[in-house]
């Protein structure tokens, strides 16, 4: 099957920062912070929601202190499920919205809202809502790395771990489908479905960086390694993987396949979890610059990076200094319907297959 071409479009071009450096802390600075960091978790009773790609030690407080680290699926999930008045959500900005519009009554902080996406950033919305309406036969397919507005105008919110099952679903009724905004997930799905699919032409700015000839090399040095791949990669690096999945399903290849080794090409953060649950596998990052090639993000993301126990910390003592979600409430109401449509989706998928086994 041949891959689809997205569609001719000017995205405004982003500016991709530096992940920043944060000052490296000494054990006793770092249980101090976990402890303040635990203690205000108490007293404003506020759970923690981080997702695989932020920095181990947020990661390990989120377990420890009764949190979930989740893919962004469960994130969703998992804060519509807890009784807590708050919700700290340690990931970018399009994962903190989804919780504010899930749950409105609740307070949902972050502690860097300048934490972005590139997907999100190259799908503003007017120019998404003017391409929708140049298409009012097509079903709106969005995935969830996407401000609330341009979700307010989709049919549908997808995340990597339940896209293919949903188009799949709409495929079979007949329907067309538009797709946003990153290219190479939405091309993915596309060929494992066959569905007609119309492909806005962004991508995240960390997987893109994957080189597959670089790929094809570390192959050869390590020809017993399994090869895992988020499907927000390019299609060459795509095409050589033995698992292409969301992070939740890279993290159960290591954990449950027999090789010894795997190659990994999606953001290093995923680490800590993979090392958690098989410490004795062996680890190595996909490459992500060839010869001479350049690397902004060197499979790590820069907004990702900007969460950290210090700005946690920060965040949880004062709340009302630039940390809070606000959802315009007649997009939040909007919004709601095509994440609550994928959630229903992904509850009857799982009820099917525990009838199933
Ligand atoms: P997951 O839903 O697979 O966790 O992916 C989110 C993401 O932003 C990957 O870059
Ligand atoms: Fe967005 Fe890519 Fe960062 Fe995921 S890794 S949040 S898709 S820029």
């Amino acid at each position: 099957m041949t891959t689809p071409t997205p569609i001719k479009l000017d995205l405004p071009r982003i500016a991709v920062p530096k992940a920043p450096q944060w000052p490296e802390l000494g054990d006793a600075e770092k249980e101090q912070l976990r402890t303040r960091i635990k203690r205000l978790l108490k007293e404003r009773n506020a759970v923690l929601v981080a997702h695989y790609y932020v920095d181990g030690d947020l990661q390990a407080l989120a377990e420890e202190t009764g949190g979930c680290v989740a893919d962004s699926l469960e994130m969703a999930r998992f804060g519509a499920e807890q009784d807590a008045d708050t919700l700290v959500v340690c990931g970018v900005r399009f994962m903190g919205e989804t919780s504010k519009i899930l749950n409105p009554e609740k307070r949902v902080l972050m502690p860097d809202l300048n934490a972005t996406c590139s997907l999100d950033e190259e799908c503003p919305a007017d120019l998404f809502s003017a391409f929708c309406d140049q298409h009012p036969d097509r079903t709106v397919v969005v995935y969830a790395n996407t401000s609330a507005t341009v979700k307010a105008r989709s049919d549908w919110v997808v995340t990597s771990s339940i896209a293919l099952p949903i188009v799949r679903h709409l495929h079979e009724k007949g329907e067309k489908i538009l797709w946003a905004p990153d290219k190479h997930l939405g091309s993915y799905v596309q060929k494992q479905t066959g569905a007609d699919i119309l492909l806005w032409p962004g991508a995240c700015v960390v997987h893109e960086e994957f080189k597959s000839f670089a790929l094809e090399r570390l192959r050869r040095l390590h020809p017993d390694a399994a090869v895992l791949v988020h499907p927000e990669s390019p299609d060459e690096v795509v095409k050589q993987a033995d698992v292409v999945g969301s992070t939740t399903a890279l993290i159960k290849a290591v954990a449950e396949m027999d090789n010894r080794t795997f190659i990994v090409a999606t953001d290093e953060g995923i680490f800590w979890k993979m090392h958690q649950l098989a410490p004795d596998k062996q680890l190595i990052p996909a490459p992500t610059a060839g010869a001479g090639a350049t690397c902004e993000s060197c499979a790590h993301c820069p907004w990702m990076a900007r969460n950290a126990l210090q700005n946690l910390a920060e965040t949880l003592e004062n709340p009302a200094a630039h940390h809070e979600i606000h959802i315009d409430p007649a997009i939040g109401r909007r919004a709601v319907k095509p994440i609550q449509r994928m959630l229903d989706f992904a509850r009857k998928q799982e009820t099917a297959k525990a009838i199933d086994a």
